[in-house]
């Protein structure tokens, strides 16, 4: 049995991260005992951005308490972490950003993760331009910064709109590789 957490950073419900990672998580289910927990950060309204007070560092918690604290919770207790965001104006969305600093409490004093070892992440990004050039530096980034979390950073999915004239969901290859990729986390 695994605990997987998916983070959808995207205000859009039927939106493109949405059905990557309902694919993801579709894969991830099946026969297994996986445990699954969803979170749409655009849902959450007691949302409070990092006070850079740096408690963490000591305590290894954030001492904020809030509905993003109870993210950072699942998260922690997670074996495997799902982040998906879109593209606004070439980095992160604002709600991931949001999640993304409070996740500075995963880092020690000693600059190492403070987390459990052994934890996988899939990261997920969607955009409008070319895949290659409009999603490429927050590719680049979040890349850097998910295993200096504390993640084994195993795979990564990319998607562009093409200014909005096409649908994650009706896209039957990028379907097919989000669910294997799910498929891969089955009480891994
Ligand atoms: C405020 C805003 C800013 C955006 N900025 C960019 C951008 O800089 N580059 C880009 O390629 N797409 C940009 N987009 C388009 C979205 O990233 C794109 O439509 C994405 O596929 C939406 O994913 P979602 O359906 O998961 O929300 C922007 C969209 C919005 C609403």
């Amino acid at each position: 049995m695994s605990r997987i957490v998916a983070v959808v950073a995207s205000p859009r419900e039927e939106g493109n991260s949405n059905a990557i990672v309902d694919a993801i998580l579709e894969g991830a289910m099946g026969l297994s005992t996986n445990i699954i927990d969803l979170y749409a950060l655009d849902g959450l309204r007691l949302v409070h951005g990092c006070r850079g007070c740096r408690a963490c560092k000591t305590s290894g918690r954030c001492a904020q308490d809030d509905e993003i604290s109870d993210v950072l919770e699942a998260i922690r207790e997670a074996d495997c972490a799902v982040f998906s965001t879109p593209v606004y104006f070439a980095a992160e969305s604002a709600q991931f950003k949001v999640l993304e600093d409070r996740m500075f409490s995963f880092i020690g004093a000693d600059g190492k993760p403070n987390l459990e070892p052994g934890k996988r992440a899939i990261l997920v990004v969607t955009c409008s331009g070319p895949e290659d050039a409009a999603a490429a530096a927050t590719v680049e980034r979040l890349s850097a910064i998910i295993p200096r979390l504390g993640f084994d950073l195993t795979d990564t999915i990319v998607f562009s709109d093409a200014g909005g004239t096409r649908r994650a969901a009706d896209d039957a290859d990028l379907m097919a590789r989000a669910k294997a990729v799910g498929l891969s986390m089955r009480n891994t």
